[in-house]
């Protein structure tokens, strides 16, 4: 493996190993680029759609001039340095780094070598990403995901970031999952209560139950657990969610990549479909983290079904320190970005989902019960009606039930394999799904689509390229540029104001672009890109209780050529009324900003910073350390 690769994201490096078929089928681009002018005109064409969609791009930069800008704050110029920025007015102080201490037993952390493999369960994790904030009995929880490791950085620096032992191995498994941590703000700041009773690591080896669909199938079950219900650990937490009764969704994203062969897998092997269209490797190889080389529950060739028993949004209590984490199969198996949840006005849960990867899907749940505050919520993740995005030409859009009717696959296996049911009711193909954020201002919701390398390109017969289940990545007024560097937000109203509607309207609430670099086409981005704003792949996304949009990104950092101007990756805030959007912090060079929520008082905001680049937060002489900060008004007002 190219050591290259060990700088590349989670993201990245799955795709650059699991590349997507050169040729499946054979479909033309039917569209070419559409310039950037031609594409506002096309859009407001359509005349109906355009009408009662009324914002963002649908509406004219005088529109624009004409609002007051909503920002409590100047923005902050683009960074190409090793350390965090917020604007002026603002502070911001690291809350916990990889390897602080959870609890009072934790290995030290030294600053040029880590922590030992002894007590890696003890300290926080690797790799911050999605996070939510819970307040229970008047405790300020924060619950985070830690996505991957980084063997480069988490092993002895000898090594290299090869995996050389069992040990190894578990103090990787044992620095990924979720951190559930008691947080306190005194005179110093914000800080970890260490021991607190609801501190709590889970990782990937934490016992979990199984539940809905798939749950027993002869596809989950494997000799460790013949019941297929019982399962260990939780893998590539990506993005996060909450539900409405209090508790954290954590999403499963790259999984395919903590399996691998010992031997050569039979071609003709009945689960090999699916570890094609998932990207599990039959390569006899160590690959990024080589479990198997040392865990044989991660050797497909023997355990095949163990990758089944991965890939879903997993529900956490985090006021019960001692319940087991629940995998909802209902929710389809997939390479879950986040969970977006919303209430329809009868009182069903619904859930977002986007599938991270070029030319997959958007999905949405509904609960069959409704949510009744204090009743009974074991049915509502479990019971319901998984759906999946198809976006028309004409800024609607059709939830698709992925019934068995439909797909002509039982119930057990739309879960398992979502992705290919999905590719028999023809969703669109989209540019790689990230975070789903729902408004609690209006009834809408917003996808960023992160930018796709593959769109519209075509293979060297002429056909288009696809996703691995051969579904055609041809351009489309959603996904509207070819070879899509720079990533869009697409916004949808669901029908008749209800998240349980199968019908909506849609527009695309940004394309990001580089008018400096492109001065006219597609690449210049929409109407509320300039000179001012620039940033490319937008990835993670909340939406505050005053309906502001805040977008992080996980794009290209190298500041040069069609990323000129844009610097590192950044958070903006974008006002959904006008479009305006903002650059409002800057991540240290190689990192990703990713993961944000807020304290109960709304006065300090927490941003993730996963991976940086130069050696953040300590300085020269120390490992880079993904943290979280905490980002707060000088006056102490309200910052979400
Ligand atoms: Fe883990 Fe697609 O981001
Ligand atoms: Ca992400
Ligand atoms: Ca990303």
């Amino acid at each position: 493996m190219d050591a290259r690769q060990h700088e590349l994201s989670a993201d990245e490096w799955d795709e650059v190993n699991f590349p997507r078929p050169q040729e499946q089928g054979f479909d033309k681009v039917v569209e070419s680029a559409i310039s950037r002018r031609g594409f506002l005109g096309g859009v407001l064409a359509f005349g109906s759609g355009a009408a009662v969609m009324g914002t963002g791009l649908l509406k004219s930069t005088t529109a624009l001039a004409q609002q007051t800008s909503r920002f409590a704050f100047e923005q902050l110029a683009p960074q190409t340095d090793g350390t965090v920025h917020v604007p002026e007015g603002y502070t911001w102080d690291v809350l916990v780094r990889w390897g602080d201490p959870l609890f009072s037993d934790a290995p030290a952390f030294d600053a040029a070598t880590g922590h030992p493999s002894a007590g890696s369960d003890r300290v926080f994790g690797e790799n911050t990403d999605g996070m939510e904030l819970f307040n229970v009995g008047g405790k300020e929880l924060l619950v985070v995901n830690s996505e991957y490791p980084n063997p480069k950085i988490n092993l002895p620096a000898a090594q290299e970031g090869k995996v050389a032992s069992a040990e190894d191995v578990t103090l990787l498994q044992n620095i990924q999952g979720v951190s559930v941590m008691e947080i306190a703000e005194g005179p110093g700041g914000w800080s970890v209560v260490v021991d607190s009773p609801f501190n709590r690591r889970i990782h990937h080896n934490t016992p979990m139950v199984i539940d809905g669909p798939a749950a027993g199938h002869a596809l989950l079950q494997t000799d460790a657990d013949p019941t297929g219900t019982q399962s260990l650990g939780t893998f590539n937490n990506c993005g996060s969610g909450r539900t409405p009764w209090g508790t954290y969704l954590t999403c499963e994203e790259n999984f395919n990549g903590y399996f691998g062969a010992t031997e050569e897998v039979a071609a003709d092997q009945p689960v090999m479909d699916g570890y094609k269209r998932y990207g599990v490797s039959t390569k006899v190889d160590p690959g990024r983290y080589n479990y198997h080389g040392f865990d044989s529950r991660f050797d497909i060739t023997k355990n095949p079904n163990e990758p089944h028993r991965a890939g879903y949004i997993v529900e956490i209590d985090p006021a019960n320190p001692e319940s087991a984490p629940v995998k909802r199969t209902a929710l389809g198996r997939f390479k879950h970005e986040n969970a977006a949840s919303a209430l329809t006005p009868e009182g069903r849960v619904v859930v977002y989902m986007g599938d991270d990867e070029r030319g997959e899907f958007m999905y949405k749940w509904l609960s069959n019960d409704i949510y009744v505050p204090g009743g009974d919520t074991s049915t509502l993740l479990r019971d319901g009606q998984l759906y999946v995005a198809k976006f028309n030409d004409d800024m609607t859009g059709t939830w698709v039930p992925l019934t068995p009717e439909a797909t002509g696959m039982d119930p057990a296996e739309i879960a398992i394999f979502t992705r290919t049911a999905a590719s028999k009711v023809g969703a669109t193909t989209m540019d790689r799904p990230e975070w789903i954020a729902v408004n609690p201002t209006a009834v809408e919701a917003y996808c960023c689509l992160t930018n796709n390398s593959r769109r519209g390109v075509l293979n060297d017969d002429g056909s288009v390229r696809t996703n691995a289940g051969g579904d055609p990545m041809t351009v489309n007024p959603v996904n509207p540029r070819e070879t899509n560097r720079y990533g869009q937000i697409v916004r949808w109203r669901p029908h008749d104001n209800n998240h349980g509607t199968d019908t909506f309207d849609w527009d695309l609430y940004v394309m990001a672009g580089n008018p400096d670099v492109h001065v006219e086409g597609p690449y210049a981005g929409s109407a509320n890109i300039n000179a001012g704003n620039l940033f490319n792949s937008p990835d993670g996304m909340q939406i505050d209780t005053t309906g502001l949009i805040w977008i992080q990104t996980d794009g290209n950092d190298s500041n040069e050529g069609d990323f000129a101007g844009m610097g590192n990756n950044q958070m903006l805030a974008g006002d959904p009324a006008t479009g305006e959007i903002r650059r409002f912090l800057t991540g240290p060079n190689g990192s990703e900003v990713t993961g944000l929520t807020w304290s109960s008082d709304k006065r300090t905001m927490f941003v993730g910073i996963q991976h940086p680049g130069k050696p953040f937060p300590d300085g020269e002489g120390s490992l880079p350390r993904s943290s979280i900060v905490a980002v707060k008004r000088k006056d102490n007002a309200l910052v979400g």
